[in-house]
C-alpha cells in the first residue's frame, strides 16, 4: 500500500473513469481513444466527419474493450457545436466526466505575410479557443466527478491538452500554428493553478513529429517532394532520428490521467525523441 493509501493496482488504474477526447477519428486522437478505452475508460469522441466516426465505431465495435466508445460529429471551431458536444458526452457517459483531452487541431504552413485574417481566426478557434471553451464547459462536470469520488480523490479529474513542440521552437511558415500551441502551453499552466483548489489537474503533451495525416486533414495540398525534404530535415535534428508513433503520445496521455500522476499538474511534457533538447 502506498503512502496515499492506494494500492499499486489502484494508482495505475483508470477503470470506471469517463473521458471526452476530441478529434478521435484519426491519428493521435484515435490512439488516445483506444489507449484510454483499453484501460477501461468509457470514452466519447468527436470529429467533423461523421463518416470517419462511423467507420471507427464499426471497427471499435468488433473489439470488446473498445465497443463502448461513443462518438458524435462536431466542429470544435464552432461555439454551438462545442456546447452540444459536451451535453452529448454527458448523456453518453451516464452524467459523469472525469477526463477531457483537447486533441483536435489543425496545422497551417503559410508565410506570415500571406496569412489572412480568416486563416488566423480559423486556426485560433480550432486549436486554442476550443481548448479554453471546452475546459470551461467541462469544469462543472469535472467538479461533480471529484465530489462523487470516494474521499474527494484529488487525482480523479483532469484535463490533458495536446499542443506541439511548435510552442517551444520556431519553424518558418508555422507562426500562427505555433502561437496557438504556445498559448495552449500557458493555458495549461494557468488553469492548473486556478483549478488546483478544485482538485482538477491540467497538463499538456507537446508532441514532435508524429506519423499522422494531419496535413491532409488540415486541407493542405503539399508537394510530396517538398514534404519529404522537410521531413528529412526535421528527422536530422531529432536525436532519436525517427518520427513518433501516435501510440507513443497516447501512452503519456494515459499516464497523466492516472492516479499515479496525482501530484503532476501544470506541466507541458514534450514527447519528441529529444528534438527540443538537442544542440
Ligand atoms: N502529427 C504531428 O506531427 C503532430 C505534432 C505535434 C502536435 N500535433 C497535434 O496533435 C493533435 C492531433 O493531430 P494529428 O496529427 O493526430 O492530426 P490528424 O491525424 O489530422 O487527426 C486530427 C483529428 O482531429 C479531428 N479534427 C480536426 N479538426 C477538427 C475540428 N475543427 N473539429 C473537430 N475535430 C477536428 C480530425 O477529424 P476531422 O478531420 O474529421 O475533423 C481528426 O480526428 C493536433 O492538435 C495537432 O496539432 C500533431
Amino acid at each position: 500500500m502506498a503512502a496515499s493509501g492506494r494500492s499499486r493496482e489502484e494508482r495505475w488504474s483508470l477503470a470506471g473513469k469517463t473521458a471526452l477526447v476530441t478529434g478521435g477519428s484519426k491519428g493521435i486522437g484515435r490512439a488516445i481513444v483506444e489507449e484510454l478505452a483499453g484501460f477501461g475508460v468509457r470514452v466519447h469522441t468527436c470529429a467533423r466527419s461523421d463518416a470517419d466516426l462511423q467507420e471507427c465505431l464499426r471497427r471499435w465495435g468488433a473489439d470488446a474493450r473498445l465497443a463502448r466508445v461513443t462518438a458524435s460529429a462536431c466542429d470544435v471551431a464552432v461555439r454551438g457545436d462545442r456546447e452540444r458536444l459536451v451535453a452529448r458526452a454527458r448523456e453518453e457517459l451516464g452524467g459523469r466526466l472525469d477526463i477531457l483531452v483537447n486533441n483536435a487541431g489543425q496545422t497551417m504552413f503559410r508565410a506570415a505575410t500571406e496569412t489572412t485574417a480568416e486563416d488566423y481566426a480559423r486556426l485560433m478557434a480550432t486549436n486554442l479557443e476550443s481548448s479554453f471553451h471546452l475546459a470551461q464547459l467541462a469544469h462543472p462536470l469535472l467538479l461533480e466527478a471529484v465530489a462523487a469520488a470516494s474521499g474527494g480523490d484529488a487525482s480523479t479529474s483532469c484535463i490533458v491538452n495536446i499542443s506541439s513542440i511548435g510552442g517551444f521552437v520556431s519553424y518558418p511558415t508555422l507562426s500562427v500554428y505555433s502561437a496557438t500551441k504556445g498559448a495552449m502551453n500557458q493555458l495549461t499552466r494557468s488553469l492548473a493553478v486556478e483549478w488546483a483548489k478544485d482538485k482538477v489537474r491540467v497538463n499538456c503533451v507537446a508532441p514532435g513529429g508524429v506519423r499522422t495525416d494531419i496535413a491532409n486533414s488540415s486541407g493542405l495540398k503539399l508537394d510530396p517532394e517538398v514534404s519529404l525534404k522537410l521531413a528529412e530535415a526535421e528527422m536530422a535534428r531529432v536525436p532519436m532520428h525517427r518520427i513518433g508513433e501516435p501510440e507513443e503520445i497516447a501512452s503519456l496521455v494515459a499516464f497523466l490521467c492516472m492516479p499515479a500522476a496525482s501530484y503532476i499538474t501544470g506541466q507541458v511534457i514534450c514527447a519528441d525523441g529529444g528534438r527540443t533538447i538537442a544542440a
